[in-house]
């Protein structure tokens, strides 16, 4: 099982027969190694939340390439109109087979043509790959709602660092002895200046494992089956 990190909240997930990549804002983001042109077969496309650095490319991914849009229901009208065909609706504390949607706290607007659409609530998703259980956490402040992860066993949490949007390294050190995970990687951070932090100030319990990722690097975890 494979993750890529690919700049700010994009992650590319391979294992099994599944090539996922989350909030695939590729274009315009200047932490990007690849571009949606490099993506010629996803399985699935995860969209946290409506903002443009999440939802990113993921029209022009899923045209392209067939793969579902898994997201709420508001994105997923948004979506239907811009003509993607493959979309699973879902919302938070929903499970559909190897995903569930959990609560974030931000906020979801679409922004186009100078309007803000609206988005729903904004989440996050739990997904399985390879046999591995992944926490992408989309852009939240800290909750106590992490708490409930707990009991997930989750294997990678995938967790915003670079506060005024999200959480900061203070809080997320304090979502990581939440949700216990083995690993954690940070992201969302020195995108834009106004959330410039260094992972390597995060701090983690003994039993966690910190994997910094630059963009474009690759962790990858030994096949459970
Ligand atoms: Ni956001
Ligand atoms: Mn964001």
């Amino acid at each position: 099982m494979r993750i890529t990190y690919l700049g700010h909240s994009v992650f590319y997930l391979e294992g099994g027969e599944e090539k996922i990549i989350i909030d695939p804002f590729l274009r315009g983001n200047a932490q990007a190694t690849k571009t949606p042109d490099d993506f010629t077969e996803l399985t699935k496309i995860l969209v946290t939340h409506g903002h443009g650095d999440h939802i990113g490319d993921t029209v022009e991914l899923a045209k392209k390439t067939g793969a579902t849009v898994f997201c709420n229901h508001e994105i997923a009208h948004y979506l239907a109109g811009k003509g993607v065909e493959n979309i699973h609706s879902m919302h938070i504390g929903g499970r559909f087979g190897s995903i569930k949607m959990t609560p974030a706290l931000h906020g979801s607007g679409i922004e186009e043509d100078g309007q803000m659409l609206y988005g729903g609530n904004p989440g996050g998703f739990v997904v399985d790959v390879g046999g591995y259980r992944i926490y992408h956490a989309g852009d939240t402040g800290l909750t106590m709602d992490m708490q409930l992860l707990e009991e997930e066993n989750i294997d990678v949490a995938l967790l915003p660092i670079g506060g005024n949007y999200t959480m900061d390294l203070r809080d997320a050190a304090r979502a990581v002895r939440l949700i216990r995970p083995r690993y954690v990687i940070p992201m969302h951070f020195d995108t834009f200046e106004v959330i410039a932090a260094d992972p390597n100030e995060l701090q983690v319990p003994a039993n966690v494992q910190r994997v910094i990722l630059k963009p474009g690097e690759t962790m990858q975890l030994q096949s459970k089956r």
